[in-house]
């Protein structure tokens, strides 16, 4: 069942730890072939969201009609509502005239979440967001360069699924990554951050919603002609590339807006193109293909979704440290790990989604002979006071739950791929997991690899990191919209 040796064993466990991680580890393995199977379904669900509206994998519209040519400018406010942060940014694209030097300049604030909005109401996110552009427009004295008659254009970048009549609308279909705002979904959020921030009679104006994978795959493509997708690993898993308009048979052949862009960009007739954001966490919604644990079953049921994003229930990072903390607190509950002495303090353990997916990284990153570094981060996060068992086998379990993540992550491309006869270039990747996982890159090719056959010595299809893509992939697909509409700002 297995044809690898990743799993190491560095110290021996008890006899009873180490069958039940050699259980664990049947259980998450996702074996060549049956990656392949998976692929096979995956094909066929992203081609029915092409096809028909309302398909369990949406394939979102987005109306971004190319990929930027190098010489878009202008200066563009972004936004980027994270589960963390929500990050305003004044970027300015620079166009031809910097070519060889910095093609854009940025300037950029953070501000911290309060997490009760995300589980609130509407009305109080979006006060939040508003308060804060403001903030930043002031600060900026962006109130005394731009008016009402020349407002400066805003672009958004929002992370969820959503249903773009055109791009400077955007209705959610439904909250993912454990958002539960109440009075969004089914509305037009660019149409509820107008409202706000014309309260406030700020001097700027909304030109575009965009999903993070969209800002990736232009922002990337912007430097790296090569850029074939954006994907995003990280909290969520999700992916955009371009489509051949004629491929999306739910999009009217003969809307006047793709022949206009066209036009517009000097495609041929024919070759029209269309970003689309797949939203592929929701792929097998209905529990047809992909092997899911005991553990991954009551993470959906006690979300706040269940039933929906179920790839990215196995595969993302919000759910991975909680992956692992249901397995460590299931041995516990049968006496198999962490034996209760007077320090012994499992409540952080027992709080849900205590670890972060960090730490599973930071596991793996530990190249100290005793793994003391495991050790204190058990302890100073955790509150734990680990044996030598119970380090190795955090060790292995870290192990097993990331490679099963990073080999289902590469599902959702090689489907793409296959279905757009994609041979080659670069996936250009964003997220935590992309980027802080120390072996997330390396499993992730290896599977692909698998499913797609490779056998030279050559990856065709590479993983890169992308360039930022709620900022400058933001800014840059707002000043395509701007030069669209025929008027450019400086
Ligand atoms: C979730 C969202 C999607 C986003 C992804 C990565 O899957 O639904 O819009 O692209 O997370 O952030």
């Amino acid at each position: 069942w297995r044809q690898r040796s990743e799993l190491e064993k560095m110290a021996d466990l008890p006899q009873e730890l180490d069958d039940e991680l050699t259980k664990l580890d049947k259980e998450f393995w996702i074996s060549g072939s049956k990656l392949k199977d998976i692929v096979k379904y995956f094909r066929k669900e992203l081609e029915e969201g092409l096809s028909k509206d309302k398909q369990n994998i949406p394939m979102n519209i987005t109306w971004v009609h190319s990929l930027p040519s190098g010489k878009e400018k202008g200066t563009i406010l972004t936004l980027d509502l994270g589960g963390t942060n929500l990050r305003v940014c004044k970027v300015t694209l620079h166009g031809d005239e910097a070519a060889g030097t910095r093609k854009h300049t940025l300037e950029q604030e953070q501000y911290t979440l309060p997490q009760s909005l995300k589980t609130g109401e509407a009305d109080s996110l979006w006060t939040f967001v508003a308060e804060k552009v403001e903030d930043f427009v002031k600060s900026k004295g962006l109130d005394q360069e731009y008016s009402s008659d020349k407002p400066m254009p805003v672009g958004f970048t929002f992370s969820y699924p959503a249903t773009q009549g055109r791009i400077d609308h955007a209705i959610l279909q439904t909250w993912t990554k454990g958002f539960d705002i109440k009075g969004v979904e089914g509305e037009d959020v660019a149409q509820q951050l107008r409202k706000h921030l014309e309260a406030r009679e700020l001097p700027v104006e909304l030109i575009c919603v965009i999903n993070d994978t969209v800002g990736a795959m232009v922002a990337s493509a912007y430097t790296d002609p090569e850029t074939i997708i954006g994907g995003i690993f990280g909290t969520g898993c999700n992916a955009a590339y371009m489509a051949h308009t004629s491929a999306i048979k739910k999009l009217d052949a003969n809307d006047q807006r793709i022949t206009d862009a066209s036009r517009h960009n000097g495609t041929a007739a024919g070759d029209e193109k269309m970003a689309i954001n797949c939203e592929y966490g929701a792929f097998d919604n209905a529990h047809r293909i992909l092997p899911r644990t005991k553990f991954d079953e009551q993470i959906d049921t006690e979300s706040p979704r269940p039933g929906e994003q179920t790839f990215e229930k196995l595969s993302a990072g919000l759910y991975l440290g909680e992956i692992f903390r249901l397995v460590l607190v299931d041995l516990l509950d049968r006496g198999l790990v962490f034996p209760s002495s007077q320090t012994q303090n499992t409540t952080a353990l027992k709080q849900p989604y205590s670890i972060d997916t960090g730490l599973l990284s930071q596991i793996e990153d530990d190249e100290s002979p005793s793994l003391t570094q495991t050790r204190n981060l058990l302890s100073d996060i955790l509150s734990l006071q680990p044996t030598d068992a119970d380090i190795e086998l955090c060790r292995r379990l870290a192990e097993i739950i990331a490679v099963r993540g990073a080999r289902l992550c590469a599902c959702g491309v090689a489907a793409i791929c296959l279905n757009e006869g994609i041979q080659a270039g670069h996936v250009a990747a964003d997220g935590s997991v992309a980027n802080k996982h120390p072996k997330f890159k390396k499993r992730w090719a290896s599977a692909l690899g698998e499913v797609l056959e490779w056998r030279g010595e050559v990856d065709p299809i590479t993983i890169t990191s992308a360039e930022d893509g709620s900022g400058v992939g933001c800014a840059i697909i707002g000043a395509m919209e701007l030069e669209r509409r025929g008027m450019v700002r400086d």
